[in-house]
């Protein structure tokens, strides 16, 4: 996520938009194109394929206006489009907070789940409109749409915490999230 460098913010009140998923007034927005997920799906010859076939855009982050500094906290909501590349659903690249604190996710629209991974374990949270995903310091965490439309959370996140996406490319996420003939199935994540 990049930083976002207005300082101080003062008390604001911050409007979201469920249906358009936007928050006013508006930060930075980063759109994740396919190839932007290099080496995060199971199938790499499906995935250039996707990125050679127009490189669709998978999500987009539109963040508030508060900074990713120490002692703030900001909010952003994620938007992930519905699809699948050989079977692997689409899904955030997904990281580790490397300054181990905890983040809140709440869905707004469409279907998606939270997977987390502490380096050991799996959890897998099923989100909707309505739920709060918990994230405890130390899990790292990708979402996932496993519905026909966009999937779209507020984060709400320690500005401190810091991201780092190297911690999956090095230790996965513990497993991967399929669409199969009955619904979402999960494999190991190195299952090929
Ligand atoms: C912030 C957070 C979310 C994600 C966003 C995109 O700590 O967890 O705002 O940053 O859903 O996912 P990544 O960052 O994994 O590309
Ligand atoms: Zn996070």
């Amino acid at each position: 996520m990049p930083s976002y460098s207005a300082l101080p913010v003062p008390p604001m009140s911050i409007r979201f938009d469920p249906a358009g998923g936007t928050l006013q007034p508006e930060g930075p927005t980063l759109t994740r194109r396919m190839s932007d997920l290099d080496g995060l799906f199971r199938d790499h010859a499906a995935w250039e394929q996707a990125v050679a076939d127009g490189d669709p855009v998978v999500y987009s982050v539109v963040s508030s206006r508060v900074p990713e500094v120490e002692r703030e906290l900001p909010q952003s909501i994620t938007t992930i489009q519905p699809g699948a590349t050989a079977g692997e659903l689409w899904m955030t690249k997904g990281h580790q907070h490397p300054n181990h604190q905890g983040e809140i996710y709440l869905g707004i629209s469409g279907h998606g789940g939270l997977l987390l991974f502490n380096g050991t374990e799996t959890e897998w949270v099923d989100m909707t409109p309505g739920t709060i995903g918990y994230m405890p310091p130390g899990w790292a965490h990708r979402s996932i749409n496993v519905g026909d439309e966009p999937y779209s959370f507020l984060a709400v996140y320690p500005g401190g915490a810091g991201h780092d996406y190297g911690w999956v490319l090095e230790h996965g996420m513990g497993r991967r999230v399929l669409s199969g003939a009955s619904g979402v199935e999960f494999v190991d994540y190195d299952a090929s």
